[in-house]
């Protein structure tokens, strides 16, 4: 296995819509797990395969205590089940050390593929909607950051852009 570099807001490929994944072999597989493990290294919570570059739609996720329950979503889909807004401080492996409230839709059916090929569904509330919400935004080329302020952003984005050229 590997750890994959994560791209890191305002980098434009973080822009890239990600295209659906077709072909499940190995390689998919090893994608995965190569995904998994930088998710449980930099201790994020989840990870999207744009934030690592590749433009397909496909995210891990592991919102446990234990961190020991990985969860692998292909070609996710949700409609939204309960559309009360829930709260959430989010963070984001892409925007390194900063924490926003972002609202959500608190309850969510999610549609998706498994490393396989094969279809599930599930149903998901509290910090695995948000989780799986705010990894689709990346799939679609969206960043947390994007609920923000322009105010807000603006000074995230000069502030990483600093510590980037700092750490060139
Ligand atoms: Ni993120």
């Amino acid at each position: 296995m590997a750890i994959l570099q994560i791209l890191e807001f305002p980098n434009a490929n973080l822009r890239k819509k990600a295209a659906p994944v077709t072909v499940f072999n190995e390689r998919l597989s090893i994608l995965i797990d190569n995904m998994l493990e930088t998710m449980y290294e930099a201790k994020g919570i989840g990870l999207a395969a744009t934030q690592v570059n590749v433009h397909k739609r496909l995210l891990v996720l592991d919102v446990s205590e234990e961190r020991d329950i990985p969860q692998i979503f292909v070609n996710p889909t949700f409609e939204i089940i309960k559309s009360d807004l829930s709260e959430y401080d989010e963070g984001c492996l892409s925007v390194p050390g900063f924490y926003e409230t972002v609202s959500r839709p608190e309850g969510i059916r999610v549609k998706a593929q498994n490393k396989a090929g094969e279809n599930f569904e599930l149903e998901a509330d509290g910090i695995l909607s948000t989780c799986i919400q705010h990894e689709i935004d990346h799939l679609n080329g969206k960043l947390f950051v994007d609920y923000l302020s322009a105010l807000k952003r603006k000074r995230i984005r000069e502030k990483l852009e600093k510590e980037q050229k700092q750490s060139a």
